[in-house]
């Protein structure tokens, strides 16, 4: 009988499958569990470090149910034995679509309009009211040319976008073609797009890849988009840039102190900010939990993991 354990809620189904292998803690006694737990089932507001692990000497599996795992110490669960396991691809789609909706949300100044009507402004259809820029043959570029990366570039495809992207590693030539994306460099990327939009895991790489000095040199009159990482992006000079320019505006799903966020980006127009919803499908939050608990059952029954991080 392994003792698992569970930072949130599960579905169903997902509770059936692990109630199989003896005991589930939930939300409200995971901690008080740990000691005995053999699997651990997180989120990313969850810190899986040297701390937590010895707290949990016996744990074998710690299944991150969201795609990221910027929350987990890789290499203190190696040194222990622990696998751990993340939730790619059921994401995928719900994760394109808001960053698709930021952009259009961005570009069309969707979010002031709105505003604007709800503070009474709208006095009827003006011709020269509410102007945005085109999204049809702007030039996008994607940092981070993973699974969402690729499934941002066939939405924007459709939209009549024009795609530029920068990935430590080149797609093969076909994929490119069937994309319709070209490669650039990341000065490239960061000086030419109309809007850039960011799609790489949280690193020591990929911290403040857009800080004061990069994010000023972007196109005069551009967009950032970010469902990425908040870590990806400087607020403080974020916040500058979007009141003095060059950036016309931003659409931001992520914040580098969640669940903080920067008070000068609450104060300002031209960003729309969610509450990192990327994910938030009931059918999409309920295929990652499924996933991770589907994790858990392989490794704890002696099996391999369906999606280990590899590492
Ligand atoms: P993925 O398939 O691993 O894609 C990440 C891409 O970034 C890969 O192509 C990777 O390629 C590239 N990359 C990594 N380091 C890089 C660097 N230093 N410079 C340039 N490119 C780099 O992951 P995914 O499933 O698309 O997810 C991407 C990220 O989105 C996740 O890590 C997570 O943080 C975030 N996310 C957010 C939400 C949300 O709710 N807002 C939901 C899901 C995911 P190479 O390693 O070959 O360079
Ligand atoms: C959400 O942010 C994820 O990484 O899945």
């Amino acid at each position: 009988m392994s003792t698992i354990v569970t930072t949130f809620r599960l579905p169903p189904a997902a509770i059936s499958l692990l109630e199989g292998l003896g005991e589930l803690y939930g939300p409200d006694d995971w901690k008080a569990h740990l000691a005995d737990a053999e699997g651990l089932i997180a989120l990313l507001t969850v810190r899986v470090d040297e701390d937590l692990l010895a707290r949990a000497p016996r744990l074998r599996v710690v299944a991150n149910a969201v795609v990221g795992f910027d929350n987990v110490d890789l290499a203190a669960c190696r040194t222990r034995g622990v696998q751990v396991t993340n939730t790619p691809d059921v994401l995928t789609d719900a994760t394109a679509d808001i960053a698709m909706g930021l952009l259009l949300a961005a570009v069309r100044r969707m979010t002031q309009a709105e505003a604007s009507l709800r503070a009474g402004e709208f006095k009827g259809w003006d011709f020269w009211d509410y102007l945005g820029g085109d999204v049809s043959g702007a030039r996008l570029g994607i940092f981070g040319m993973g699974r969402i990366g690729r499934a941002v570039a066939r939405r924007a495809a459709a939209f009549g976008m024009r795609i530029q992207y920068n990935s430590r590693t080149r797609l093969p030539s076909e994929e490119e073609r069937a994309l319709g994306v070209e490669w650039v460099d990341w000065d490239t990327l960061l000086t030419t797009s109309d809007v850039l939009s960011l799609h790489a895991p949280a690193s020591p790489e990929t911290r403040h890849v857009l800080n004061r000095e990069s994010l000023r040199r972007m196109k005069p009159g551009s967009y950032l988009i970010n469902t990425a990482r908040g870590t990806l992006i400087d607020e403080e000079a974020l916040v500058e840039v979007l009141r003095d320019g060059p950036l016309a505006g931003a659409g931001l799903d992520v914040y580098e102190r969640e669940p903080t966020v920067h008070p000068g980006l609450l104060t300002l127009p031209n960003v729309t900010l969610l509450p990192h919803i990327g994910s938030a499908t009931p059918a999409t939050r309920e295929a990652m939990a499924m996933l991770a608990a589907r994790n858990v059952y392989a490794v704890l029954t002696g099996g391999s993991p369906l999606t280990p991080i590899p590492g």
